[in-house]
């Protein structure tokens, strides 16, 4: 007989061990792409499970032969914090940690009893002046180890998206520079030290975008893209089954196929926030039973209400970050409009572009329309909010986000065909 599989539920944190599921095709794909040697930028949209897969690549390379440094830059704000991080980030490995406080050994009474928040501290001194060079010694104590090394860089293009726009979110020619010479600087490393040191880069923006909007997109152009998508319906299903097993609730005939048709994109996050309403609500009940009427009622009154508000706010907030407060309105208007009338044509993505160049402060920005337009559509291209529909316009990946957006902004927005533009 065959055991059937069980999965803890997660919903939030990144996952492992007994709660993480599936993804070995990626797995074996990128360790593939590393025993070639390239260094690899994950684009993926929003809360795929590119953090979790990250780490479990770097559970899996550290069984065979490769050593793994995981970085979170989500709050470095410059080329020097990324440096220390990387520094910090040698510690789970005697031979590296030594070599890195080597580094600093000038400045410390006693490297050898030195702790990580101490190290931090001096290796920030001692990267006050002349970072580049410093960083470039850390890369070569890195590239003198026996076993080749994995740089797991996440959020890496949430520190590129400050150091080019700051809290102004705008792009100033000195920003740009900085920007320049942090990414050359990685570039320059990952060439020199090609046999040695690899880097696998993703974060919940898409660094090619906010790289276009400055004209720096060759700065990553030694880096291979590798597409992490949302989980097929087989594994989304399976997934459903495996945490019911683990919590005892039977789904009945059907009942997943529904859960997952009624999501659109199976993004392993909403997969497992359904699980968990649906969960709640057989203990409310007081039965393990889940009927197709059960998903469809816990659809519109647990997945639809205000757990789904936050999750947008972030996903606004997110935007925002990549887009500005300026191309803000716009975004919001295009993706309410694919929304409300199921489809975004070109024509009405022009008319809505038309309409916000109209509504902005007189001399607020020369920008043609139809530049602004392109910036965001590739925004939300990238990062999995519209896909193509094959008729030549966009509509939602997800219908899920589609029914939060829908819910939180349709009562006062009028269609671009409703407008009656010029
Ligand atoms: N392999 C997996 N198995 C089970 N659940 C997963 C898996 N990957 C992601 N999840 C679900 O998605 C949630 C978010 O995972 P994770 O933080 O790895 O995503 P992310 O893509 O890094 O998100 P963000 O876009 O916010 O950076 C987890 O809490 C879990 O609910
Ligand atoms: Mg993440």
């Amino acid at each position: 007989m065959q055991v059937k599989a069980k999965l803890v539920r997660e919903v939030g944190n990144w996952v492992s061990g007994d709660r993480f599921w599936n993804r070995e095709q990626e797995v074996w794909d990128l360790k593939e792409l590393l025993g070639e040697g390239a260094n690899v930028l994950i684009a993926a949209p929003r809360r795929v499970g590119k953090t979790s897969l990250m780490r479990k690549l770097c559970e899996e390379l550290e069984k065979g032969d490769y050593r793994c440094l995981f970085l979170d830059l989500q709050r470095s704000q410059s080329g020097e914090d990324a440096v220390v991080e990387l520094g910090v980030a040698t510690r789970p490995h005697q031979t590296l940690w030594d070599r890195a406080k080597e580094l600093v050994r000038d400045r410390a009474e006693r490297i050898e009893s030195l702790g990580t928040e101490e190290f931090k501290l001096t290796f920030r001194e001692h990267l006050k002046q002349n970072w580049q060079a410093k960083g470039e010694r850390l890369f070569d104590a890195l590239a003198g180890d026996d076993r080749p090394v994995v740089v797991f860089m996440d959020e890496l293009p949430i520190l590129v998206n400050r150091l080019l726009k700051a809290d102004e979110y705008t792009i100033t020619p000195e920003r740009r520079k900085l920007t320049d010479e942090f990414l050359s600087f990685l570039r320059g490393q990952t060439i020199k030290h090609r046999s040695k040191i690899r880097l696998v880069v993703a974060g919940s923006i898409g660094l090619e975008p906010v790289l276009r909007q400055a004209g720096l997109s060759a700065t990553v152009n030694t880096f291979t893209p590798y597409e992490l998508r949302p989980w097929d319906e087989e594994t989304a299903m399976g997934c459903l089954e495996a945490l019911a097993n683990n919590y005892s609730v039977v789904l009945r005939e059907g009942a997943a196929r529904r859960m997952v048709e009624k999501l659109g994109s199976c993004i392993p996050h909403h997969v497992q926030m359904f699980f968990n309403h649906v969960y709640n609500d057989t203990k409310r009940r007081a039965q393990h039973e889940v009927s197709l009427e059960d998903v469809d009622r816990v659809y519109m009154h647990s997945m639809l209400s205000t757990r789904g508000h936050a999750e947008l706010s972030h996903m606004e907030e997110r935007l925002k970050l990549v887009l500005g407060q300026r191309d803000l309105p716009l975004t919001l208007d295009l993706l309410t409009e694919a929304a409300v009338v199921g489809v975004l044509t070109p024509g009405a993505s022009m008319a809505l572009a038309r309409d916000n160049a109209a509504a902005a402060e007189p001399g607020a920005s020369a920008e043609k329309p139809q530049d602004v337009l392109r910036r965001v559509m590739d925004v939300l291209k990238h990062d999995g909010y519209l896909v193509d529909n094959d008729a030549g316009a966009f509509v939602f990946a997800s219908l899920l986000l589609r029914d939060w957006w829908k819910g939180r902004f349709a009562a006062q927005f009028t269609p671009a065909a409703a407008r009656g533009g010029p």
